[in-house]
């Protein structure tokens, strides 16, 4: 979910409208905003996306210069108008927009709101409904929302506003991501600094259990305890500008054309001036301490992983676990005696991972986070960073965030071999720029891969993606992108493995993708194609240069071997894109997903 607040002298509803399209990424399956106008507060929800609710707020013309936001990704109770936030209490006073999940909220409603008539079943109602009782015995808001905010177990980013104070918004968080927008006679509230880059880039970080009171020319950020805390802003480093899709009709596409740039940008970002690995030295002497290392990641950037622990264990020789964030927390695996964490996510809030995080530091244990936004959550809390330079990602399905992790990682494992003195003739930097071109001779093929994925899967209710060795990673990728976008049903799997049963899956005209971009598994992953056309596949063989055989659909430019999932997957992210466009799907707003997942 996405939450906004505004409070200043311009009219708040277009700000606020504004910043919850920057934020229908983390969710759109409804959404509302309230306004405190001269008669009070005026609440307007709908089901569905930002533009209804645009049009709906369209017919009101009332002046309001301060106001809350949402927009919901549902985890509690359908999406629908009631279930939409904003929330109110009983009497209509306070009114809030949360974005978590409050694990406690049926004790709290029981202990302390057994009188109070809820309207709904979501725990958003109970925050507020408590800081009303609150407020009704301590006669301070204030102090109500610090006590009531003392009360909850769970994650929330919480924006509160009193209908009977025009000149305070209330914020507070805890695991979910929150930041303070800082203007010129205006200051603002947002789950990311995307939302609101077009009126400001100086921004105050939130910690954990802190709650601040946001004026209209002052922020006072405060301990439960209500000790004041100070802290200096930052600087948002993102252009406005990289938010926009400007000429395409996708954010996808635009994304899955920028990869070639992307790898440029991190050449550039991670080659000194002797055109040497530039590497923070501590990272460095992180991966010499290990004896093993755990990749902790979900959806896409679990698959970045996959590729991650080959790199790893191949050129550095340290051997790599990569786990699923969500499975990681609860059923925790032996650990080795010096293991070093390293944690993928493309925004660095992924709840799932941050909950391993936090685990993982109560015992001690060294985090790197790997991430496409430094100033996250899953940046900020470990001991160090390493920025993917992807510049922002928005539409839902990761393209560029995947490839951006697979060439750190790349570089990652390169300088650890390096400081290892290990004898390895691989240069990832030159291996890269040899990459950009190849993706860029790739994403002038656009027809091509149209032409393809209208073969393959205009019609199809299902879809297998085969591969071996490192193949076997990138088809689980391509995978993932087709079921996200297109909704057809479909599964990476090892070529050899399918035998084992899924074959039986197989059916006349069942697609069947195979990679062959692998030398040592090439005859034997056509072996795997000839044993599913046998059985009526419809089959497709994407294979790389000095591998092909006749009658493949598609060869790729040679690429060394390493890094051959960095060219491989962009035929395969633009057949997702243009099955889902054939299919008349909403390419960068899937169904039911959102990008960051800030609820474990
Ligand atoms: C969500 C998104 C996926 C993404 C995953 C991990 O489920 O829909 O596209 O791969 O989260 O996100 P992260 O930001 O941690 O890479």
């Amino acid at each position: 979910c996405g939450i906004v607040g505004y409070i200043g002298q311009q009219d708040t509803k277009d700000i606020l409208l504004n910043g919850l399209e920057k934020l229908e990424y983390r969710g759109y399956d409804s959404a509302g905003i309230a306004t405190l106008t001269d008669n009070g507060v005026d609440v307007f929800k709908v089901k569905g996306r930002i533009a209804n609710l645009r049009e709906k707020v369209g017919q009101d013309d009332t002046f309001a210069t301060m106001g809350i936001g949402h927009t919901r990704w549902a985890t509690h109770g359908a999406p629908s108008e009631e279930n939409a936030h904003p929330h109110q209490s009983a009497s209509g006073r306070f009114t809030i927009v949360h974005n978590g999940v409050i694990e406690n909220y049926v004790q709290l409603r029981n202990e302390y709101l057994a009188n109070v008539n809820l309207v709904s079943e979501t725990d958003t109602e109970v925050i507020v409904q408590l800081i009303e009782t609150l407020n009704n015995e301590l006669n301070d808001v204030t102090a109500a929302f610090r006590k009531a905010v003392s009360l909850l177990h769970g994650s929330y980013a919480v924006a509160l506003i009193d209908a009977e104070d025009s000149e305070t918004i209330y914020v507070a968080k805890n695991k979910s991501p929150l930041l303070v927008g800082l203007g010129d006679n205006f200051n603002l509230v947002a789950s990311d600094s995307m939302a609101t880059l077009r009126v400001t880039n100086q921004y105050m970080e939130l910690h954990d259990k802190e709650v601040v009171i946001v004026k209209r020319t002052n922020v006072e950020l405060q301990q439960l305890d209500g000790t004041v805390v100070e802290r200096e802003p930052f600087t948002a480093e993102i252009d406005a500008t990289d938010t926009e899709k400007g000429t395409y009709p996708h954010f996808m596409l635009k994304e899955i054309d920028e990869q070639p740039f992307v790898m440029r940008k991190i050449i550039q970002e991670y080659q000194d001036e002797n055109d040497e690995i530039k590497l923070d030295a501590n990272v460095r002497k992180a991966m010499l301490g290990a004896d093993r290392i755990y990749i902790i990641a979900a959806g896409t950037s679990y698959h970045a992983g996959l590729v991650g622990k080959e790199f790893i264990e191949k050129i550095a020789q340290i051997p790599v676990e990569v786990h699923v964030a969500s499975e990681f927390s609860y059923n925790m695996p032996l650990l080795s005696e010096k293991p070093l964490f390293i944690f993928i996510s493309q925004s660095g809030e992924t709840a799932d991972s941050r909950s391993v995080l936090v685990q993982t530091k109560e015992l001690g244990h060294p985090a790197l986070t790997i991430t496409n936004v430094p100033g996250s959550t899953l940046s900020r809390e470990a001991d160090y960073t390493l920025h993917l330079h992807a510049g922002p990602e928005i539409a839902v399905a990761s393209t560029k965030a995947y490839t951006a992790q697979i060439a750190v990682l790349a570089i990652l494992a390169v300088d650890t071999a390096k400081a290892k003195s290990l004898d390895f003739s691989f240069d990832p930097l030159q291996e890269l720029a040899i990459v950009a071109s190849v993706m860029e001779s790739l994403t002038d093929q656009k027809e091509t891969f149209e032409q393809i994925a209208k073969d393959f899967f205009a019609e199809t209710r299902n879809a297998f993606f085969i591969g071996r060795s490192s193949d076997y990673n990138v088809v689980q990728e391509a995978a993932l992108k087709l079921k996200e976008i297109s909704y057809i049903q479909a599964e990476g799997f090892a070529g050899g493995e399918l035998k084992h049963g899924t074959i039986a899956l197989i059916e006349e005209g069942t697609p069947v993708i195979a990679l062959a971009t692998v030398g040592n598994v090439n005859l034997s992953i056509r072996g795997n194609v000839q044993e599913v056309a046998a059985r009526g596949a419809n089959t497709c063989i994407i294979s790389m240069e000095g591998l092909e055989q006749e009658g493949d659909t598609f060869v790729l430019p040679h690429v060394h071997e390493l890094l051959t999932p960095l060219v491989s997957v962009v035929p395969m992210q633009l057949l997702s894109y243009y099955a889902a466009l054939h299919r008349d799907c909403d390419v960068d707003k899937p169904r039911n997903l959102a990008k960051s997942v800030t609820v474990e």
